[in-house]
């Protein structure tokens, strides 16, 4: 299935990369953001939050480009009604993007929509109360499971992946999602969730590293989910082939 710079994504696949939201991972990145991205950096108040939004940025059109050919700074980022991301151009390749602590993660599939959502799992400004529907509060209620605060944490994550799947994000109360449990020995699992009256996805949860939780919802049922990391090494490899492009189009 390709390599790691140059990564073939069939059909029943989703790609899910993980990455460090961190100076030296920016340092390996190459100038690739947009006026527009730039000025939006130059905007948050402080330099670790800008790191983590360039390194984000730089990351995840790293990615696009691997899986689309050309350049980083080539590739036309558009954003929908609610501000999610999608390609100007291949509209076939749908991609999300998470950001949690100083990790981030991308999930990439094709012909459906996709989203993610990674949070730390010690993450305390996410409100919990109030998240269950009446149904989940039903089903939850017949599996007998102990909803402690992580068990939320990751019905959090399980909501806030399917709403942005459906592009609409946290303008929709997470209360709306309806999310299919079911009992694996002492684990919750939910296999999809939907937005009423607006559409049905298929669920996965992932550990993106130690310490976090993760998880994509799809629209395509049956996807097989591969995981990868995005590295310095990555970065170089890809950046010299570049220019050695660069110098054989020159010569
Ligand atoms: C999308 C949203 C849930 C992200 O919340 P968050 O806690 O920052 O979560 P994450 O780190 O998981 O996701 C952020 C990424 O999701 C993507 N994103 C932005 N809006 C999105 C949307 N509506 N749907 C899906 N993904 C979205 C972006 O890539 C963003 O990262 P970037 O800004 O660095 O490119 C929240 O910002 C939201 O609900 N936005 C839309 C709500 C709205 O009403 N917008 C008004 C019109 S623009």
């Amino acid at each position: 299935m390709g390599d790691a710079v140059s990564p073939s994504l069939v059909e029943d696949d989703i790609h899910i990369w993980t990455w460090r939201l961190d100076s030296e991972f920016l340092s390996a990145c190459g100038d690739w953001l947009t006026a527009e991205e730039r000025d939006r950096c130059a905007e948050l108040p402080e330099p670790h939050a800008q790191i983590r939004f360039a390194a984000g940025r730089s990351g995840l059109r790293f990615l696009l480009a691997r899986y689309l050919g050309g350049e980083p700074s080539d590739v036309i980022l558009k954003e929908d009604r609610f501000g999610k991301p999608c390609l100007g151009l291949d509209a076939s390749l749908a991609f999300n993007l998470s950001h949690a602590g100083d990790i981030a993660a991308v999930a990439l599939c094709r012909g459906g929509e996709v989203g993610i959502d990674i949070e730390v799992e010690t993450a305390g400004h996410i409100e919990l109360r109030g998240i269950l529907s009446a149904e989940e509060k039903r089903q939850l209620h017949l599996l007998g499971l102990p909803l402690d605060r992580s068990v939320l944490l990751q019905i959090w994550v399980w909501k806030e992946a399917v709403l942005k799947a459906s592009g609409l994000g946290l303008s929709v109360d997470p209360a709306k999602v309806v999310l299919t449990f079911e009992r694996q020995g002492r684990r919750l699992v939910a296999r999809n969730g939907t937005v009423p009256g607006f559409g049905s996805y298929e669920l996965r949860s992932f550990v993106p590293v130690p310490g976090f939780v993760g998880a994509v919802a799809v629209t395509r049922e049956g996807l097989r989910m591969l995981s990868f990391s995005l590295c310095r090494e990555h970065l170089n490899e890809a950046c010299r082939m570049w220019s050695d492009l660069g110098r054989s189009k020159a010569s």
